[in-house]
């Protein structure tokens, strides 16, 4: 099927769209996934450029729901090749899990893999220093999904414990780093958690190097790779993992992910120049989740925030938590939306609405008695942000087999307007429901 996004699609017909990418606008789980396998088809390679098995991303087609998490979502594509970048943090063993997984499923999909030899290795002690320093946080935990993914950017900042896929795919470099970090992380261990796990350098050198000869084949210098590709004309497909409000520059700190998941990420993350992107798409859901700790002003922790919950199944495909529920937080997506620099708008689940008697959009925030459309820096006056409401009349229709803007009730047609008047981006699409086709391309304007 096509996807539509008229205006992605009439500037591939004139061969102007070298590059597209789609960038979550709140705080993740956005249906990213859902979009960027609609947008597969007009791609020739699918990129995946920060961020690691931290994400989930989940597409539905042909009566099967499939769940990405480290993956880039293009690997259901057989016509398409797909890139972990150097900004990736890649645990090998899961990403073999992840791969077996396709496989078995039917998806014969490794050799259309390509891992940069600048992406850094997630080791076991990633995971074991991020679940001591989660607990020694107590109350104020972020609540990571425990993949260890920042304390592996940590180390790749840091430099002398680093990893890179370069060294893992070389024994003797892989176990010689190993040698030399070991000892020093389990001092840290120690230190944390006098109880803790004893790490086995010896082991992981094994298992670790199992994998290391599975992956060889698919390391190549991504930049170069995808560089060149841009010369031949290929069409690049950005996949963007979190969201705008978790990225660690620009997100709600320290309540983040450890990589630049705004759309600032995708040029470091990459390494392809910020001038090949033509068309950022962001992603916003109809109303706002958010896994994990931090302030989140419209969060409904009552019956109507568990009622969006049953109704958007609103559970963590990584880590299967809870996801907090609230209404939709216009500045928050507008900033998101800014910082990412997003030409349109995708607005997903609004089916999830359907049965409100009455909907609420956050249009500002009154903080210490000032009121602001600015979405501000530090988490504390997040925290005492007053969300002020736009209120807007529901509507009881399912609207899961619509197709066509106009054919949606009146309420969901105004609905989504004002969610393009308050971001002050224009909506290209409209989810309503997982599957491809529950998608409504919005009529050219
Ligand atoms: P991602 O991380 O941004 O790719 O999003 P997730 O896959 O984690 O979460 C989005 C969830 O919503 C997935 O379970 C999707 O299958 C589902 N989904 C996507 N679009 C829609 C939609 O329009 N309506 C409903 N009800 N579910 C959707
Ligand atoms: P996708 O790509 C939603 C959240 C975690 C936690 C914070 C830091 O599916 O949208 P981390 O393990 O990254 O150090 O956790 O970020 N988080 C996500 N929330 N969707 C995601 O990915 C997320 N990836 C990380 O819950 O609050
Ligand atoms: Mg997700």
């Amino acid at each position: 099927m096509t996807c539509g996004f008229p205006s992605v699609q009439s500037s591939f017909a004139s061969g102007t769209v070298p590059a597209t990418s789609v960038i979550g606008l709140q705080w993740g789980d956005e249906a990213k996934g859902k979009v960027v396998d609609l947008l597969t088809e007009h791609h020739d390679i699918v990129i995946r450029y920060q961020g690691g098995n931290n994400a989930g991303h989940t597409v539905r087609f042909d009566g099967r729901t499939y769940k990405l998490s480290l993956l880039p979502t293009g690997i259901l594509n057989a016509r398409v090749k797909s890139v972990l970048a150097p900004g990736v943090v890649v645990n090998p063993l899961v990403l073999f899990q992840e791969l077996d997984r396709m496989i078995s499923g039917g998806q014969d999909c490794e050799d259309r893999l390509l891992v940069s030899d600048r992406a850094h290795v997630i080791c076991p002690w990633h995971m074991l220093e991020e679940a001591a320093f989660e607990k020694s946080r107590g109350g104020e935990a972020i609540g990571t999904t425990m993949r260890g993914i920042g304390t592996c950017y940590r180390d790749k900042v840091g430099r002398f414990h680093a990893i890179r896929i370069a060294d893992l795919v070389q024994r003797d470099v892989f176990a010689a780093r190993v040698r030399e970090i070991v000892p020093v992380k389990q001092k840290l261990l120690d230190a944390l958690d006098p109880e803790g796990t004893r790490l086995n350098a010896d082991q992981i050198i094994d298992e670790y190097s199992v994998a290391a000869d599975r992956l060889r084949p698919m390391v190549a210098d991504t930049t170069a790779w995808l560089l060149d590709a841009l010369d031949r004309g290929k069409r690049l497909l950005f996949e963007g993992a979190q969201g705008s409000l978790l990225d660690i520059d620009h997100g709600t700190f320290p309540y983040v992910t450890s990589s630049s998941s705004s759309g600032c990420g995708l040029h470091s993350g990459s390494g392809v120049p910020a001038r090949a992107i033509e068309k950022m798409i962001g992603v916003a859901k109809a109303y706002t989740t958010r896994v994990g700790g931090g302030p989140f002003p419209t969060e409904l922790p009552d019956a109507t925030g568990e009622r969006i919950r049953r109704a958007g199944n609103e559970y963590g495909t990584v880590t299967g938590r809870p996801r907090r529920c609230g209404w939709l937080d216009a500045v928050a997506t507008r900033y998101g939306a800014r910082l990412s620099g997003v030409d349109s708008i995708v607005v997903s689940l609004l089916d999830v609405l359907s049965g409100f008697d009455e909907l609420q959009i956050c249009e500002a925030y009154e903080i210490n008695g000032t009121t602001t459309r600015d979405f501000p820096s530090r988490c504390q006056d997040l925290a005492a942000a007053r969300p002020s409401f736009v209120r807007l009349p529901g509507w009881t229709e399912d609207i899961t087999g619509i197709t066509q803007f106009h054919d949606l009730p009146e309420a969901a047609q105004n609905y989504v307007r004002t969610v393009a008047r308050l971001t002050g981006r224009p909506v290209e699409l409209v989810s309503v429901g997982p599957d491809r086709g529950q998608t409504i391309v919005m009529p050219e304007r």
